[in-house]
């Protein structure tokens, strides 16, 4: 017998810390995704996360193709899916390719920060998605040239990742052993001390 999902939800949860945003302590990448749309107003707030995201010139060189569940340009995002991917993210009420733009609109020259922005803005989603209770996994695992052939994006545009977005379903659900196996893990994180530096290779005392 598996868990349930809330059962899943509790056992992904960080530890709490004091002052840390609940979203961020609460936010986990599901693969099962229950059968229930998510309501315009509620997709609104998630881009409307992304758009306040800061990046270089304040340019916001991103851009979202979303797909809903059971329209064409849901198809086409899953139909780039890597299989293993296509194994459990067909579930989620909307698939969001992220794309974003390789020049600066003000001068025309290269924008080394472009999937910077995109990346902070797809955080800024995702931590959104968590506190209005949806629930958002990301995957690099698609094949791009599909993706880019099939949405007609142009050549100038980098591709991100397609974040699933939903809600979280019964782990019981998913096709394979394999993948509810993967759903009940445990998160694990590095320790604070091997990234957060005073020196290269040494940790800030924190605390
Ligand atoms: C850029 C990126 C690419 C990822 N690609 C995939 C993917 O293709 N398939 C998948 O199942 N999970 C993918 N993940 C999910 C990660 O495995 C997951 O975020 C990580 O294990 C941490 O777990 P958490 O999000 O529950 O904290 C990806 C996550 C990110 C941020």
């Amino acid at each position: 017998m598996t868990l349930s999902a809330l059962e899943v939800h509790n056992l992904k949860q960080a530890p709490p810390v004091e002052g840390v945003l609940p979203a961020v302590l609460s936010r986990w990448s599901p693969r099962s995704f229950a059968d229930h749309e998510v309501s315009p107003a509620d997709l609104a707030k998630v881009f409307e996360a992304a758009r306040w995201s800061a990046s270089a010139y304040n340019e916001q060189p991103w851009r979202f193709i979303v797909g809903k569940r059971g329209t064409e340009t849901h198809k086409k995002i899953f139909s780039s899916l890597i299989g293993f991917n296509q194994g459990w993210a067909g579930s989620a009420s909307v698939l969001i390719l992220g794309a974003t733009s390789t020049q600066f609109a003000h001068n025309g020259s290269a924008n080394a920060y472009a999937l910077y922005d995109l990346g902070a803005a797809a955080a800024a989603l995702c931590l959104q998605a968590a506190s209005l209770g949806l629930t958002t996994h990301s995957m690099a695992g698609f094949d791009q040239d599909t993706a880019r052939k099939a949405l007609e994006i142009p050549g100038d545009y980098l591709l991100g990742t397609v974040i699933a977005l939903g809600y979280q379903g019964e782990p019981a659900a998913l096709t394979h052993e394999q993948l509810i196996s993967m759903e009940i893990l445990p998160r694990v994180r590095k320790p604070l001390g091997e990234f957060v530096l005073s020196a290269w290779g040494q940790p800030l005392k924190l605390g």
